[in-house]
């Protein structure tokens, strides 16, 4: 603006000095004129925001300062409702909690799970032996059993208890047995309902992914060798030890139906001890299976028995390279008969225990053979408890 002033001032050149006078006060006066006229917009624009913001903005604005700021209601609410982690973690991985209201069928689905990713997040991932005790009641080796337990560390193992519904488990809040009876279901021994007890405590087992090894007992089994030994020799373990076994006679072979081919043929027919101890994978693959659990269920019936031949059939047909084909369970067959010797008061001495802890023979682990071929003993009636417990610092070392 300035310069094209200056250019029609210098094309008016020969004008008189009264015009030129003229013209100088007509470019101060249009130069005040812009100036005015700009610093009204500015001021117009301005207060056109402000009210702006005045209306639409400082709402927003103090509502916000209101929920930081009202100290009462917003500390309160911090502190009486927690904020639930319904996806954590460390609910996820580790659930402290055993009381469910799954149903079989939702708990195996659950429970046969496995993540595609290999690494642990955040942590290293410590395996987890779980002690599942079937039982028909009460636990008359309990004191022999938290004898076992006591000061090891809770991240090594996990309990669970599979009683008749109903029944209660009455120990100590700090005993490792207190809150860990599952969800259970009638039991009748020899029937699939057995079966499925098993099932459905590998199924809880599994919802721990630290449980790396599952081992079954029962109310009567007792341990033989002290925790750091049963944990070393399981996690160690490149095997499962579950019995399985192809016996001719009408008490195996003799068992076997034919409305289970095509899938199960008579060269699969295995048997062996219902008191396994299995690694995570086949416990997956077992919870997961529905197909043979559903041959053995409709034709295996007495005097064929679920217990005694659909895990060991099922690993000898899909994971035969994974089973030691032994049981780490001791049992006494000796006296005949289709019940197992039951040791009492007046049996157990020092040398039995030893006898049991180690007789002479040899068994083969991972690519090596070790003296220690039974890590667990039945069966022992509760007056055994307590000569157990007097010998438990001495020949059990724990
Ligand atoms: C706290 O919030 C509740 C509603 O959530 C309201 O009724 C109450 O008046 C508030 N109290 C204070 C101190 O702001
Ligand atoms: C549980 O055991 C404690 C101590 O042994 C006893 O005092 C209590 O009465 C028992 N409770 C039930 C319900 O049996
Ligand atoms: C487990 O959860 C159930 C129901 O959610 C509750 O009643 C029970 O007290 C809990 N047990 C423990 C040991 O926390
Ligand atoms: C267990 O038996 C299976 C056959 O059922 C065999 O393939 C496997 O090698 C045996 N396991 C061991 C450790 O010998
Ligand atoms: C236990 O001891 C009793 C009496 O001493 C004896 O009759 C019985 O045979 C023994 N039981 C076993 C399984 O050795
Ligand atoms: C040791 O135990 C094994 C397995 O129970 C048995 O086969 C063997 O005969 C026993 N040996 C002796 C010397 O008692
Ligand atoms: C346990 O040992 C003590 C002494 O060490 C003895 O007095 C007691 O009779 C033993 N009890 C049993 C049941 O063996």
């Amino acid at each position: 603006m300035a310069r094209s002033s200056s250019r029609r001032s210098g094309d008016h050149r020969e004008e008189t000095d009264k015009h030129t006078g003229l013209l100088k006060l007509v470019q101060i006066l249009s130069f005040l004129l812009v100036f005015v006229a700009g610093v009204v917009i500015g001021l117009a624009a301005t207060w056109h925001i402000n009210r702006k913001m005045a209306f639409n903005y400082h709402p927003e604005v103090y509502s916000f300062v209101n929920h930081i700021s009202a100290p009462g209601n917003c500390t309160s609410r911090r502190t009486v409702v927690k904020p639930v982690d319904c996806l954590s973690m460390e609910a996820f991985l580790r659930p402290i909690n055993v009381t469910h209201g799954m149903s079989d069928e939702e708990l195996f689905w659950r429970a046969s799970m496995v993540p595609k990713k290999k690494e642990y997040p955040n942590q290293r991932r410590v395996p987890k032996v779980a002690f599942m005790f079937l039982t028909r009641g009460p636990l008359p080796m309990l004191p022999l059993w938290e004898r076992f337990f006591w000061g090891h560390a809770r991240e090594l193992y996990s309990v669970y208890v599979h009683s008749p519904p109903g029944y209660d488990l009455n120990v100590s809040t700090h005993s490792p047995f207190y809150g860990r009876q599952i969800p259970s279901q009638k039991v009748e021994w020899g029937t699939a309902t057995l079966s499925d007890a098993e099932r459905r405590l590998l199924g809880n087992g599994l919802l721990d992914f630290s449980n790396e090894r599952f081992v079954l007992l029962s109310e009567s089994c007792i341990p033989v060798y002290n925790f750091p030994t049963v944990y070393k020799y399981l996690t160690a373990s490149s095997h499962s030890f579950v019995e399985s076994y192809d016996d001719p006679s009408r008490y195996g072979r003799g068992r076997y139906n034919r409305n289970m081919l095509p899938y199960i043929q008579l060269r699969h027919w295995r048997k062996g001890s219902q008191w396994f101890e299995l690694h995570r994978a086949l416990a997956i693959s077992i919870v997961a299976d529905t197909n043979y659990y559903n041959l053995f269920c409709k034709y295996c019936r007495p005097a064929c028995y679920p217990d005694e031949h659909y895990i060991p059939t099922f690993l000898h047909m899909f994971y035969a390279s994974h089973n030691s084909n032994r049981t780490v369970t001791w049992v006494d067959w000796s006296m005949g008969g289709p019940h197992p010797a039951l040791y009492r008061k007046s049996n157990i001495t020092d040398d039995f225990i030893r006898s049991i802890r180690n007789n002479g023979t040899h068994c083969q682990y991972n690519s090596d053979t070790t003296s220690v071929c039974y890590l667990f003993a039945r069966k022992f009636a509760p007056s055994a408890l307590q000569p157990l417990l007097n010998l438990s610092s001495t020949v059990l070392e724990f």
